[in-house]
């Protein structure tokens, strides 16, 4: 198949790879014209395991272009994939105007018979009003096709995900778009579910507040495990061997971050508002994420006292391990506050460090170039995220390199017993008999 993808971001570069190397002939298009020169001399914009590999090995084969014009991609495909950015706003809500645009330049440009195929996360409905303005600006009559298919792709493991994904979700009641559709997924052997569009739309916002909500209530099951002396971890290995819930999205940490969760709880809360229909138990599931950061924080103080000038090593600025993406990350919003109380923090993070300086998230903190010259002296070591890097380090190392061997491990990354051994005071999340 011939396809377009608009938005040569995450989501939109990880896809238009991973199509091509399916065979598909993909053009990559971007307003961003310093993106799409580097792209085309192999510079890829993120760090994301394997797709440098990808994309080098398909533009090779001449399956995969990256332009700026919007024109070229839709006159040379057959289906058009948008995937551009549906940032939050204040409130909550979604703007839209990327999403708008995108289709104001198609309607402009589309001269016969495509299928625009919305990819980015949208509220329930934004297709129909994607297909409305793509006929109030085309020029003339012309046919085409709006499509829901959202993505389901982690961060970290966005390639596989997409080589190998568990449905694949086509909002469309139009055979001819189907068709066309089935043909680009044919080589991914996965199933394929077709609904209407909006229940492709919902599909996303649910499962991502859903996945949200699983996280927030293992994390308030950690608060009550504090209090009653369990341990979290083991209360999940006990409720996840339950088929019917699962162990993954059941680990107790910081909190859930990074450029999805937040913001599409955020939105989905906004547009069940709007609908009338207030979902309140998502803002429940928010309270209690934020409520876990404020906890942790507080279990911090309630050791050391005083922070200000208590030097604090940090292992970890992702919102997650295995990526270079720092946004809406909490491992970030935790130095943050600790650089606000005062304290000297030394961060080091396997791949996130060009960016927090590239961006000055956390004005003050020193970056580290290893996670063991982070904890030089330090009088606590907090864990941020799991990266596997931190679990191969040497803790009698650490233990000698620090001034005094307070642990705070923030994702129930090591073994309790393992570290008390070793000479730590430990904290994690919900394992107060590990203390
Ligand atoms: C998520 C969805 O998983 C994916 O399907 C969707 O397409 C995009 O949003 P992503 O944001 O890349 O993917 O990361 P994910 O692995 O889901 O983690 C999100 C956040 O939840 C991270 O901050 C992570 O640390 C946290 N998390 C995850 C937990 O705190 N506990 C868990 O058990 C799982």
């Amino acid at each position: 198949m011939d396809i377009a993808i608009i938005g040569s971001g995450y989501v939109g570069l990880v896809t238009g790879a991973c199509f091509a190397d399916v065979r598909h002939s993909v053009i990559c298009v971007d307003n961003d014209q310093r993106k799409i020169e580097n792209l085309q001399n192999g510079v890829i914009p993120l760090y994301e395991p394997g797709l440098e590999e990808v994309v080098h090995r398909n533009v090779s084969a001449n399956r995969l272009r990256f332009t700026t014009s919007t024109a070229e991609g839709v006159d040379e495909s057959q289906i058009v994939f948008i995937a551009v950015p549906t940032p939050p706003q204040p409130d909550g809500s979604v703007d839209l105007t990327y999403i708008e645009k995108v289709a104001r330049e198609i309607s402009e440009v589309l001269k016969e018979y495509r299928v625009i195929v919305d990819k980015s996360t949208v509220p329930v409905k934004t297709g129909e009003k994607v297909a409305d303005t793509i006929r109030r600006y085309a020029k003339g009559s012309v046919e085409f096709d709006v499509v829901s298919n959202p993505e389901f792709l982690r961060e970290g493991c966005a390639v596989a995900d997409l080589m190998n994904p568990d449905r694949i979700v086509i909002g469309s009641n139009s055979d001819r778009a189907l068709s066309l559709m089935k043909k680009v997924y044919e080589p991914f052997m996965a199933p394929i579910m077709v609904t209407d569009m909006n229940s492709a739309e919902l599909i996303k916002h649910a499962a991502n507040s859903f996945l949200a909500l699983k996280i927030s209530y293992i994390n308030a099951m950690s608060a009550i495990c504090e209090a009653s002396g369990a341990d979290v971890e083991r209360v999940a290995d006990g409720i996840g061997a339950d088929k019917r819930i699962g162990r993954s999205f059941l680990n107790a940490g910081l909190g859930y971050g990074g450029s999805c969760f937040p913001k599409d709880v955020a939105a989905f809360v906004a547009i069940s508002d709007e609908l009338g229909v207030p979902f309140t138990l998502l803002k429940e599931v928010q309270r209690i994420n934020q409520n876990q950061m404020d906890r942790f924080i507080k279990k911090i103080k309630d050791t050391l006292w005083v922070l200000k000038d208590k030097r604090i090593a940090v292992w970890g600025l992702t919102f997650k391990p295995d990526t270079d993406d720092v946004r809406n990350s909490v491992a970030i919003d935790l130095v943050a506050q600790l650089l606000r109380e005062g304290a000297i923090v030394r961060a080091y993070d396997p791949k996130g460090a060009d960016k927090v300086a590239e961006y000055n998230l956390c004005e003050g903190v020193v970056l580290a170039k290893s996670a063991l010259e982070a904890v030089e002296d330090a009088e606590a070591l907090v864990l941020a995220n799991e990266w596997n890097e931190f679990q191969s380090v040497d803790f009698v190392q650490v233990r000698k390199k620090m001034h005094t061997p307070l642990l705070f491990d923030g994702r129930n990354l090591f073994d309790p017993v393992t570290m008390k051994e070793l000479g730590f005071i430990y904290h994690g999340i919900g394992r107060a008999l590990a203390r």
